[in-house]
């Protein structure tokens, strides 16, 4: 699965806010079917780095390779990191519709058609297990199932990269371990993961790097766990 090099390479990455520099000359490459997990204290900045790599964000400086192909720039690379990465904020907004239309709704923007989108958003519901729930209004869900929703609704655009920003806090154990399955498969399907979280437990999630970022800086931190070296 991981036999075509890094799906994106960044180096010299550079982002500072009011003049203080939030992340510092940054190298970073990720992996397909990889989960990479992603910590630091609050206001380490890893929202921020997220953003930059999901093309939300402008950072000052930093040179890109999107699935080998070269960019000089945030803004060269922009469109491909839009239309192949996909960020997930902590809590997402779900349009105030049915379950099956907020996961239909990119697939519509990019005018697919009809049948195709059916199908598609058929397997993405049964990929997070809420086919019972397609005729829902989504925002009438728990915040457990909207996290999911949110996850198909990316899923379903066959992102290379997805970014989980902090994808199972506030959850009680049932909902974080279903979150935790999915984002697993989501690894299996050959995309390039990465989840942060201020707490490097993770449980049953197969972490196969783990990154700690602080003053700017990232940094690699052995892996907690001997089953999550073993897996994969
Ligand atoms: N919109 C903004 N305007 C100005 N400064 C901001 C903005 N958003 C974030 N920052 C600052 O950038 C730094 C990094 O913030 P960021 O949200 O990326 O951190 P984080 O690691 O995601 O924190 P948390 O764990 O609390 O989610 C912080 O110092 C924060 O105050
Ligand atoms: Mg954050």
């Amino acid at each position: 699965m991981n036999d075509a090099g890094p799906v994106l390479a960044v180096t010299g990455l550079g982002f500072s806010r009011s003049g203080r520099p939030v992340l510092r000359e940054l190298d970073l490459a990720l992996d397909a079917g990889r989960i990479t997990l992603l910590t630091g204290h609050n206001g380490s900045g890893k929202s921020t780095l997220l953003r930059i790599l999901a093309g939300l964000l402008p950072p000052d400086r930093g040179r890109w390779h999107i699935d080998g192909t070269p960019g000089s720039s945030w803004q060269e690379v922009r469109r491909s990191l839009l239309q192949r990465h996909c960020y997930l904020h902590q809590q997402p907004y779900l349009f105030d519709a049915t379950v099956f239309d907020n996961i239909a709704y990119g697939l519509r923007r990019r005018r697919v058609p009809r049948r195709e989108i059916a199908e598609r958003v058929a397997r993405a519901l049964r990929h997070v297990s809420l086919e019972p729930l397609r005729d829902r209004p989504a925002r009438a869900l728990s915040g457990g199932e909207q996290q999911r929703v949110a996850i198909a609704r990316a899923w379903v655009l066959r992102p290379r990269l997805m970014l989980l920003d902090e994808p199972v806090a506030n959850m009680d154990k049932p909902a974080r371990r279903r979150s935790i399955d999915l984002i697993n498969r989501l690894a299996e399907h050959g995309i390039a993961v990465v989840v942060t979280s201020h707490d490097p437990q993770h449980g049953e999630l197969r972490i196969r790097r783990h990154l700690h970022l602080y003053q700017g800086e990232l940094s690699e931190r052995r892996l907690r766990t001997e089953a999550a070296s073993a897996s994969h």
